[in-house]
């Protein structure tokens, strides 16, 4: 039976009901937008773990289908863990991790794959690699590339057999046998103890190599969630990543996000969703949205690109189609209110710029200060009530502020995606006011407002 969409939002993908989390087998096939996920349809906890479906002809609204896949085979019994989507002499291959657990507790990772013909059902060939020599069975998320040479690419999130973290490859001419070939690092950097979920973007110019590391230590205002994303520029050839030396990088700098996945579209656009999650057991248990028995959601699509040595990110622009009531604003101190459960507020910025503070619903701050360009994100942490902070240097001045939010949900988009965080809060319901306030030579606000509908 075809699941009943949640309609706690509208424009993100999430759980029918249950638990989702990472994205999943993104791909544009046979003229429709699949976007797949990790869900648990029986709770809000990580017990289960089937692939969810949604497709969309345009980004912007969802219908759900039956899952995908679900974890009922010797393969796969303890979850259909991440995998990814290729489009092959017209079937959509779906490659996936089978979590297998003993009694005793003991994990398998079996690399498995799944055919359909119409995108709609789905079956299950079982698993296609051996597991290879030197690595722990914390090996999984395939994401499946076409190479240059013909060749198809499987990379892996793993572990080696010392518990550091790796990433390695397969090799396959047809989607059925795979050769394993190694690590796919060309140079070795000690990052945690597992990655997981890695992906390559072949980005004009640069081959963007994400992924989400375990185990990072906080290093002053980096790496403060509990597991981080990020990305290592270089080059993907042959099944190895030449890696350009610049140090791993943090892909959003907000609370909640992980797990990210990309896939190029029918218009040449690289686009990346991520999971809106990943928080401390204690902090997911907590989540308001449990009482309506779901949690958390995937970001909203976004165009990636690199300028400057970066990663930068925008909404699809397919968003703006949702664009109703705009409204503008202008001065050094600006007050409004909004009414509307979800909404987009674009910044501008003129002149020179000392600080830039803005109070939304009584609950989010945001904070710019020249001295230091510091880009400040502050909100409360609803399992424990204290307020919290996430911030980035930015490498120039404070241009312009992008915030796309729907009620419990917010992704904010700092010079034309320069930067982005990602987060989820909580504010009172009867608090719709928001409130900007500039500091410098000259300096002002131009904003604009649109209820999303
Ligand atoms: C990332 C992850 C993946 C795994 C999946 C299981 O969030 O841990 O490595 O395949 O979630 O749901």
């Amino acid at each position: 039976m075809k699941p009943e969409p949640n309609r706690s939002m509208e424009y993100h993908v999430l759980p029918p009901k249950g638990l989702l989390n990472d994205p999943n087998g993104l791909i544009y096939y046979k003229g429709l937008y699949h976007v797949f996920f990790q869900w648990n349809p029986h709770g809000t906890d990580h017990s289960f773990k089937y692939w969810g479906h949604a497709t969309s002809s345009d980004l912007v609204t969802y219908e759900y289908h039956e899952a995908a896949l679900q974890p009922v085979d010797w393969f796969d019994k303890n979850g259909c863990y991440s995998g990814s989507a290729i489009e092959h002499d017209g079937k959509l291959y779906l490659f996936y991790t089978g979590n297998v657990k003993s009694e005793e507790g003991e994990r398998t990772s079996y690399q498995c794959l799944a055919v359909s013909e119409d995108g709609m059902s789905f079956k299950k060939l079982g698993p296609v690699t051996r597991h290879p020599e030197g690595y722990t069975q914390h090996m999984r998320d395939p994401k499946v590339m076409r190479g240059e040479d013909g060749v198809f690419y499987m990379i892996l999130g793993a572990q080696r057999d010392d518990l550091t973290g790796d990433t390695v490859a397969y090799r396959s001419e047809d989607l059925l046998s795979w050769e394993f070939m190694g690590s796919i690092m060309s140079v070795r950097e000690k990052l945690g103890y597992m990655w997981e979920c890695p992906d390559i973007l072949k980005l004009k110019g640069k081959d963007v190599f994400v992924f989400s590391p375990q185990g990072l230590e906080p290093e002053g205002y980096r790496f403060n969630n509990i597991f981080q994303t990020g990305y290592y520029m270089g080059c993907f050839q042959g099944g190895r990543f030449h890696w350009d030396g610049q140090p791993f990088e943090e892909l959003d700098r907000g609370f909640e996000f992980y797990a990210p996945q990309t896939f190029v579209d029918e218009k040449g656009r690289t686009i990346l969703f991520g999971w809106m999650g990943t928080m401390p057991s204690e902090m997911e248990n907590a989540m308001p949205t449990v009482k309506e028995g779901w949690v958390h959601h995937l970001s909203l699509p976004r165009e990636v690109s690199t300028a400057g040595g970066k990663l930068v990110q925008v909404p699809v622009e397919e968003l703006r189609s949702l664009r109703h009531e705009k409204k503008e604003y202008s001065g050094r101190n600006i007050g409004f209110e909004i009414p509307h459960r979800a909404y987009e507020l674009g910044i501008r910025l003129e002149g020179n710029v000392e600080t830039f503070d803005l109070l939304y619903r009584n609950e989010i701050k945001i904070r710019f200060e020249a001295v230091g360009r510091r880009f400040i994100v502050e909100r409360t942490n609803w399992a424990t009530s204290l307020r919290e902070t996430r911030s980035v240097t930015l490498d120039g001045n404070l241009k312009s502020i992008e915030i796309y939010t729907e009620e419990t949900s917010m992704e904010i988009f700092i010079n034309s995606g320069e930067e982005v965080f990602s987060l989820r809060y909580f504010a009172k319901e009867d608090d719709r006011k928001v409130s900007m306030e500039i500091e410098g030579a000259g300096s002002g606000i131009e904003a604009v407002s649109y209820r999303l509908e």
